[in-house]
């Protein structure tokens, strides 16, 4: 039926979890004091979302948690990878605090330790109070400060529990696709913005990592980036300075500031905006950390492109390769090559993989089930990818799949199914796919390997 997996490869506390964040599945987004966000204001603007989709019940996760963590438990995952919503706690972005808000997270947190199941929290998955867009959003360094009071806060709270953080999920969208794009919120495409957005991310996140800490002695603090292996098209020059550019742009300058090395200078001297520097703050930025969370989902490999937007790198389509529902190739080498890269070049010492996941166009069959081959290969493959750079010496502490449901895809709207779970959105029922009872049946084997 499937691969067989090299699951001795993985030490016996290895933590098989699965992720979501806040804004694709919680919904209530007017319920007990919480304010909107960026991605209402987004999602709520003719033509941004396919179908006109947006975030307004989306899985009622709000609502209807204690199933979500039924479900988990019935995959016998140990870990859940979850974030916070920054305008439920803190409606104003600062200052008064929502109650209620907190109260939900605080359940939550309960609710999986009761389970069994370990919560690692991120603080920001892209769902920016709107009252701070209005002020600048990440553009302004304000922002940034705010962004540590709301982290001292909410460790403030969950420190007691939670011990697991993570300050932002993939800056590198919210910077490069929200910003210079447009394709994500806050829906600008202005490079000055984007470098700007891109430093203030950095800056929060090292604030951010102080703040927990003080706030929660004790806790295990990462940053979460989305990387892809970069290949240039052709062997001729142009192609493989375009590699090294888009390289620059997508792992490089997202990597380099936070392990030391200051933000890479080809990178620099290409956007030619001048960074908002303070004393200090490159400092702030390479804050030691306590893991790193990789998400991965597709290699990329490009031509150049001397009148397209920076890095001046267009994505060639390749023909003839797998693909999943997003037309993204699937390579599970990329996945080991990136984490031994994060190993190896900057000495990361604890690795998460945070997301790795693929969308395909489930349906349920007549007798209810959801029969999804192509994850479940997926899902195989790059466990088989995770198992072998744990054997070359890869630090892999944990995998999260992305996703545990079905959810709200940003741009994409609905039609996108992450999921291991699958949600009928117009009952709200919930459905283990095939590729999460194979998810279930790897975790109980890897198990009785260690046994
Ligand atoms: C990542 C996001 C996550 C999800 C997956 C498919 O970029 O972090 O929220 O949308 O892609």
């Amino acid at each position: 039926m499937s691969e067989s997996l090299d699951l001795a490869a993985f030490p016996a506390d290895f933590l098989w979890g699965t992720a979501t964040s806040a804004y694709q599945i919680e919904g209530a987004v007017a319920d007990d004091g919480r304010a909107p966000s960026i991605w209402d204001t987004f999602s709520h603007t003719p033509g941004t979302i396919d179908n006109g989709d947006h975030g307004d019940v989306a899985c009622d996760h709000y609502h209807r948690w204690p199933e979500d963590v039924a479900l988990m438990k019935r995959l016998g995952t140990g870990a859940y990878r979850m974030s916070v919503a920054w305008p439920r706690v803190l409606p104003a972005g600062h200052g008064t605090v929502n109650r209620p808000g907190l109260d939900f997270y605080d359940r939550l947190t309960d609710a999986l330790l009761e389970a069994g199941i370990t919560p690692n929290v991120t603080l920001y998955h892209w769902d920016l109070p709107q009252v701070l867009q209005d002020r600048g959003g990440w553009t302004v360094r304000d922002t940034a400060e705010h962004f540590a009071a709301y982290a001292s806060l909410v460790a403030g709270r969950l420190g007691d529990r939670v011990t697991h953080w993570a300050t932002l999920n993939e800056p590198l969208c919210s910077a490069w696709i929200g910003h210079l794009e447009g394709r994500m919120a806050p829906g600008l495409t202005d490079l000055t913005a984007a470098v700007n957005a891109a430093y203030h991310l950095l800056l929060a996140h090292g604030l951010g990592t102080q703040a927990i800490r003080a706030a929660a002695p004790g806790a295990q603090v990462g940053l979460v980036t989305n990387h892809s292996t970069v290949e240039a098209a052709s062997t001729r020059p142009e192609d493989v300075a375009a590699a090294a550019r888009m390289d620059g742009h997508t792992n490089r300058w997202w990597l380099d500031p936070v392990y030391g090395r200051g933000f890479p200078t080809d990178m620099r001297e290409l956007y030619g905006v001048e960074l908002p520097e303070r004393p200090g703050d490159l400092e702030t930025i390479a804050v030691p950390l306590d893991w790193h969370g990789l998400n991965y989902y597709f290699p990329a490999t490009v031509t150049d492109d001397p009148e397209g937007p920076v890095p001046h790198a267009r994505e060639v389509r390749l023909p003839d390769v797998p693909r999943t529902g997003m037309d993204w190739q699937i390579d599970a080498d990329g996945l080991e090559t990136l984490l031994l890269r994060l190993t190896e070049e900057y000495g990361v010492r604890t690795l998460y993989v945070t997301e790795n996941g693929s969308a395909f166009p489930d349906t349920v069959a007549p007798d209810g089930s959801v029969h999804d081959p192509g994850r479940t290969h997926y899902l195989e493959q790059h466990l088989g990818a995770c198992a072998r750079a744990v054997r070359k010496g890869v630090p892999l502490a944990g995998y999260y799949a992305w996703s545990l449901l079905d959810n709200f895809e940003w741009a994409y709207g609905y039609d996108k199914r992450f999921g291991l779970v699958h949600v009928d959105y117009a009952t709200q029922t919930r459905t283990i796919k095939t590729s999460g009872l194979r998810y279930a049946e790897i975790i109980r084997a890897h198990r009785q390997t260690h046994t």
